[in-house]
């Protein structure tokens, strides 16, 4: 079959290094990609928001398949589009439909969607302008620091986690009036939970699932997790902490009732849940769900997924999940972001990347790299992901951080103590 992947990060890279290894591809096209993905299949120079233009190309194409990486063509509707169009409907999405994509797309949504089923949270309070005053009682009845977080996507910035009461009653109205644009007119006032934090991915047709490897990954710029938020500065998989009690847990009290409240709620969802959670005591709640799989956490979750990977997306595309049986390589896998130096604040583009022929025993994936005349240029504020494999986090750490030391760019910057809190 033809498979077309959207997207143009290292998530979508090792989509395409992982569906590349399968007998059942054929063809394989990625758009927009990067200069990884054209190591694996043909890219093509078309936003993944741009429906019309993806019409056009998996009609010409003759695509089987398209799997989606990124957030924004879900929500926006691309499941839905293609199941409406006469000309695409035999073509299979993976991913939910628009209803099943505001479990990522709305806070508040997601928060209705758990309490329906009983899967442990956070406490919390919708607000709108309409609302406030009810807002600023329920944050004085806290006890902070006070969680803020705008309702709709706002690019991984849109939750604000506030020491005091009276910064926070002051954050909450200029969310509501306008902080996040649309995406903060309805803001959800949360608990604030003190644990360790982790991520599922699963992935389901709401009938049936599969859980794929556990991963945990570290967000912020600095080491010892200090600084700013990014998307994501590397990995690791599995995760020392999660056993097999805990994993239970999750199983029984939030991925189960998961799949049961998006069939119950008729989602459409072919695709990824991705859960994030936090550890409390010893117990799971639910921080976030995402409708995709996480990057950089793809780049350790697939590396550890011994399956042939478009088998189990035929499998998830026909509702067929149950005939799968999912294999995982017990090693461990640990990725290392190298970013444009100022990421995620300003930075430059267009850098030489050198030496990555020198790489040895780590799998370079490609974030925002792109080729022109024969080189490789920087192109985004996470360059490249280095994941190795080892009997533990720490000696695959070792190896990428080797070969993240042989990679020149100007102004390369990546944190060397991914998994330091395990
Ligand atoms: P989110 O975009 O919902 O993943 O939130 C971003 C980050 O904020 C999470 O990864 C957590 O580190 C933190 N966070 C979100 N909600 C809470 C909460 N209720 N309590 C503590 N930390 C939170
Ligand atoms: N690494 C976090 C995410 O993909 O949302």
């Amino acid at each position: 079959m033809n498979i077309l992947i959207l997207g143009s990060g290292g998530r979508e890279h090792t989509f395409a290094w992982k569906i590349s290894q399968s007998p059942l591809c054929d063809k394989l096209f990625i758009a927009p990609g990067n200069a990884g993905t054209l190591q694996h299949g043909t890219n093509l120079a078309i936003s993944a928001t741009n429906f019309l233009a993806l019409k056009q190309a998996v009609i010409n194409q003759q695509i089987d398949l398209v799997l989606v990486g990124p957030e924004a063509p879900l929500v926006e509707g691309i499941y839905d589009y293609f199941k409406a169009d006469v000309d695409l409907k035999h073509v299979a999405v993976i991913g939910p439909s628009a209803k099943g994509a505001q479990l990522e797309g709305s806070k508040a949504f997601a928060k209705e969607f758990m309490a329906k089923k009983n899967i442990p949270t956070a406490g919390y309070q919708e607000v709108t302008l309409a609302t406030l005053s009810a807002g600023l009682d329920y944050i004085d009845q806290q006890t902070p620091p006070i969680v803020l977080k705008a309702d709709g996507l706002a690019a991984g910035k849109g939750v604000l986690i506030i020491e005091d009461k009276a910064t926070a009653k002051q954050e909450l109205k200029a969310m509501l009036e306008g902080k996040f644009g649309a995406a903060s007119q309805k803001v959800v006032i949360e608990q604030f939970l003190d644990g360790i934090e982790f991520s599922v991915f699963v992935v389901t047709d709401g009938h049936h699932y599969k859980v794929l490897p556990i991963a945990k990954d570290y967000k912020r710029i600095g080491e010892g997790d200090t600084g700013l938020n990014t998307g994501g500065m590397g990995a690791v998989s599995p995760v020392p902490f999660v056993d097999a009690a805990l994993m239970k847990k999750v199983e029984e009290r939030i991925i189960i009732p998961t799949v049961e409240g998006i069939r119950e709620q008729a989602l459409a969802y072919t695709g990824f849940v991705f859960i994030g959670l936090i550890k409390v005591g010893d117990d799971p709640l639910v921080i976030e769900y995402n409708c995709r799989m996480g990057d950089p956490e793809t780049e350790v979750v697939l590396p550890r997924l011994k399956n042939d990977f478009v088998e189990v997306l035929i499998a998830l595309s026909k509702g067929q999940l149950d005939k799968i049986d999912i294999s995982i390589d017990d090693r461990s896998a640990t990725t290392i972001m190298l970013v444009s130096g100022g990421y995620p604040e300003a930075y430059q583009k267009g850098k030489a990347i050198t030496g990555m022929e020198s790489v040895q025993d780590s799998i370079v994936f490609h974030a925002g790299t792109i080729l022109k005349e024969q080189e490789t240029l920087t192109n985004g504020g996470r360059v490249l992901a280095l994941t190795s494999f080892g009997n533990d986090f720490q000696s695959a750490l070792a190896i990428s951080k080797a070969n993240a030391e042989k990679i020149q760019f100007d102004k390369k910057y990546f944190r060397t103590d991914i998994g330091f809190d395990l």
